[in-house]
């Protein structure tokens, strides 16, 4: 039994015991990393994530009744709401994704039955590995399977991204539910978020003496969320002055030629994010991973300085792995603290990890988190 079974019997075993019946099943989706392309996916650009081998698991269960009720083996409060009741506003703090994710479904108009959720997660939340998106795209592959709904799994991401966007009000993207819904074991995913087409790209697999580590700084600065939407806004604005749908659509010539000041680093930074999720699909492509590592560099250094969402422990991760022997790294996810991810030989791994850390505990840090993660399947029913 790997972690994930044990971990879904464990759901499943605490989720009689609370509600003195079995679920109907768990279902799993994976959190995410991105290897390239931040912010660029509200701009209809392009995206190179791939879905994490760490996951959130719902056990869940009709009801008799049309309530809605969820709880979570991780994280304290209870949310229960009848489903007529159901829309946005009606219920905050975690259950919201929950609930927001059956609202999204449609499950009020339908007149589904109520349920009962029990949640769990492998993800840690807060970290920039998209543990929202795991938990939206669980509960709505879970609700649509038992409703026997049969929408594909875009329709699905979609779903759990307007949990987000309409019952939440975080103003997301749709990479990271793309993501957890498509992603492919030992692949990353190239998604055009415009046309929502995507190809697997392969990645150097568990024979090629590589290895894929993440580092959570552990810090999350408290302008996150602010700062994700004031960039959304300052993408959007630029795209006007330009006269373009959006940033997907301008040059590099134009960006530099006709905006100026914080506008023109904005839009810089999307325009060239793009160009570079496509080269770095070409170095990973011909195994060029000196190509890949400057590809990487020159991503860390736009966020750092154009789209300015790295923070000093991001840059600090980055710099360590990279004199520790890693072949790139950058920051990934929405940025202003979260995770880096680099690609290192496997042996070079533990060496890392210990630099990593005594980085940090000489500028009095709090302690990372580095683990290695390999590319996972997207969401599933796990029983
Ligand atoms: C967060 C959002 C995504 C995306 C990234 C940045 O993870 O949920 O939609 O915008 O930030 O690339």
């Amino acid at each position: 039994m790997n972690d994930r079974d044990a971990l879904a019997a464990r759901l499943a075993t605490e989720f009689r015991a609370r509600l003195g019946r079995p679920p109907a099943g768990v279902w799993a989706a994976p959190g995410r990393v991105n290897l390239m392309g931040e912010h660029t996916d509200y701009n209809d650009g392009l995206v190179l994530p791939f879905a994490l081998d760490s996951a959130t698991l719902v056990a869940v269960a009709p009801r008799d009744d049309d309530l809605l009720t969820c709880l979570s083996l991780d994280r304290p409060g209870v949310a229960a709401l009848r489903t007529g009741d159901l829309r946005p506003g009606a219920v905050t703090g975690w259950p919201a994704y929950v609930l927001g994710a059956l609202w999204a479904l449609g499950w009020p108009q339908a007149r589904q039955p109520g349920l009962d959720i029990v949640v769990t997660s492998q993800v840690p939340p807060g970290a920039g590995l998209s543990s929202s998106a795991a938990l939206t795209c669980a509960v709505t592959l879970a609700a649509a399977e038992l409703a026997g709904l049969e929408p594909d799994r875009t329709t699905l991401a979609a779903a759990a991204r307007r949990a987000e966007t309409d019952m939440v009000g975080a103003p997301v993207g749709i990479m990271d539910q793309m993501a957890a819904m498509h992603g492919q074991t030992d692949h990353a995913l190239l998604l055009d978020c415009r046309s929502l087409t995507f190809e697997p790209v392969p990645l150097p697999g568990q024979d090629s003496g590589l290895a894929l580590l993440v580092v959570d700084t552990r810090i999350s600065h408290a302008h996150a969320d602010g700062g994700y939407a004031q960039r959304r806004t300052a993408c959007e604005d630029a795209a006007r002055t330009l006269g373009v749908q959006a940033l997907r659509d301008a040059t590099l010539t134009a960006v530099e030629t006709t905006l100026v000041g914080e506008q023109r680093r904005i839009a810089r930074h999307v325009v060239t994010e793009i160009e570079r999720v496509r080269t770095a699909v070409t170095a990973l492509r011909h195994n060029d991973l000196t190509g890949l590592g400057e590809i990487f560099a020159a991503s860390q250094a736009s966020m750092r300085d154009d789209f300015r969402i790295s923070c000093p422990e991001l840059d600090l991760a980055v710099d360590t792995l990279l004199d520790a022997g890693a072949l790139a790294a950058r920051m990934t996810g929405g940025g202003f603290g979260g995770c880096t991810i680099a690609l290192l030989p496997d042996a070079a791994v533990p060496t890392a990890t210990t630099a990593v850390t005594a980085a940090f505990k000489t500028r009095g840090l709090t302690p990372p988190r580095a683990f290695k993660t390999r590319p996972s399947h997207g969401a599933t029913r796990v029983c």
